[in-house]
């Protein structure tokens, strides 16, 4: 495994230099010896990069390390096998945007940039092993991976997805409904341990069975909304089941819901009533004594995907909702599906239990 350093100023020059070739999916190569492309390897001619991902998409969950394959070898194979080549990996974020940067190596230099400095290494277990190994992942490292490859004047890249386990969630402001501008949906996912869902993720719950009649902000700044049962309200019965899509909404004049997107958990949520029920204040301060937080949303989510929580009473939240987890449906515990039942957004002074988190597992 090949560390990144930070100071390969050199490698960052000379991808820029590479970087406005239009050669991705270009096939033909240089014999101009003429080209002062500062090109210290003898042309090799008749001999071609490939470059293959192994596979298509990688899927992980938060905080955890992955590694995303890219292998590259010459065809017809070289005599020497010790040619300096350049590794390039980059990015496309899930939520649209433009290309940025994650490393840069050459031979045993590299360089990692942005969220992804010291969290990115290239693997390098054999020759022709481009992999890149990331590690903590985040809820918005999600989106297209691009593995680059040049070596003199070849150049070829593949593309490989980042996708992470998780669990949509619709969430609406504490007033009601369609109040949050695209920021404020996003202030309020991350706010209860989550980000805003991509298209992919509110495509995959909707796969797993997510019908949600109001709108919601998505990452890339559309609206949209997921039913697995038409009816009237959501679209009407004429309409096919789906995820309808209002398309982009400008981001701050139009107010929506939001869907919310988080991944696995590292700490625990429980089911906390010591003596008798609780408004908000005690609830808080109940968690606090017991060495824990009140439970974001997001956390008491993830509780329920990854770790099966299951618990019949509803419990205060840290944003001041009221909701419990059901993974095993039955009389008197809401509907028969498995979720996360909501009573919305009580007035404070109102008694229930609460859920708190606590960070480290006991
Ligand atoms: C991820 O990799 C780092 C560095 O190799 C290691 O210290 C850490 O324990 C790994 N984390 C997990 C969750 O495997
Ligand atoms: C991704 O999330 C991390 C941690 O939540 C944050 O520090 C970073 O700024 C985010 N990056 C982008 C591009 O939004
Ligand atoms: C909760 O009850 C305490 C008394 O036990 C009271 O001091 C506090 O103001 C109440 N808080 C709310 C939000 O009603």
């Amino acid at each position: 495994m090949i560390r990144c350093l930070q100071t390969l100023l050199l490698l960052l020059l000379g991808t820029r230099l590479t970087q406005s070739a239009p050669t991705i999916q270009n096939n033909f190569f240089y014999h101009d010896l003429f080209d002062g492309n500062g090109n210290r390897e003898i042309p090799f001619s008749g001999v071609r990069i490939h470059v293959d991902p192994t596979q298509a998409s990688v899927f992980a969950v938060r905080g955890s390390n992955v590694t995303l394959p890219c292998r590259f070898w010459y065809e017809p194979e070289l005599s020497s096998p010790t040619r300096e080549v350049r590794v390039k990996w980059s990015w496309l974020p899930a939520s649209g945007g433009q290309e940025v940067d994650v490393m840069v190596a050459i031979g045993s230099r590299c360089r990692s940039f942005g969220n992804f400095r010291g969290r990115v290494q290239l693997r390098r277990d054999v020759p022709g092993d481009a992999a890149l190994f990331m590690t903590e992942l985040q809820l918005n490292d999600t989106g297209r991976y691009r593995c680059e490859v040049v070596d003199g004047l070849e150049d070829k890249s593949t593309f490989i997805d980042l996708e992470l386990r998780g669990v949509v969630f619709p969430y609406q402001h504490p007033r009601g409904r369609y109040l949050l501008s695209f920021l404020g949906a996003q202030q309020v996912c991350e706010e209860q341990d989550s980000s805003l869902a991509t298209f992919t993720q509110l495509l995959q719950s909707w796969k797993e069975g997510l019908n949600w009649c109001n709108a919601g902000w998505l990452a890339d700044g559309t609206v949209q909304y997921p039913i697995t049962r038409p009816r009237v309200p959501c679209g009407g019965h004429g309409l096919a089941a789906g995820v309808r899509n209002y398309g982009r909404r400008r981001l701050h004049l139009h107010h929506y819901d939001v869907f919310c997107f988080t991944s696995s958990l590292r700490g625990r949520v429980y089911y906390l009533q010591p003596y008798r029920k609780m408004n908000l204040t005690e609830a808080q301060q109940v968690c606090h004594e017991d060495g824990a937080e009140v439970a974001k949303v997001g956390q008491l989510y993830a509780a329920w995907q990854f770790r099966g929580l299951d618990h019949c009473d509803a419990g205060w939240l840290a944003d001041g909702s009221v909701r419990y987890p059901i993974t095993r449906p039955r009389k008197n515990c809401g509907p028969s599906e498995p979720g996360v039942r909501s009573f919305g957004f009580p007035p404070p002074q109102h008694k229930h239990g609460v859920y708190c988190y606590k960070s480290v597992d006991e």
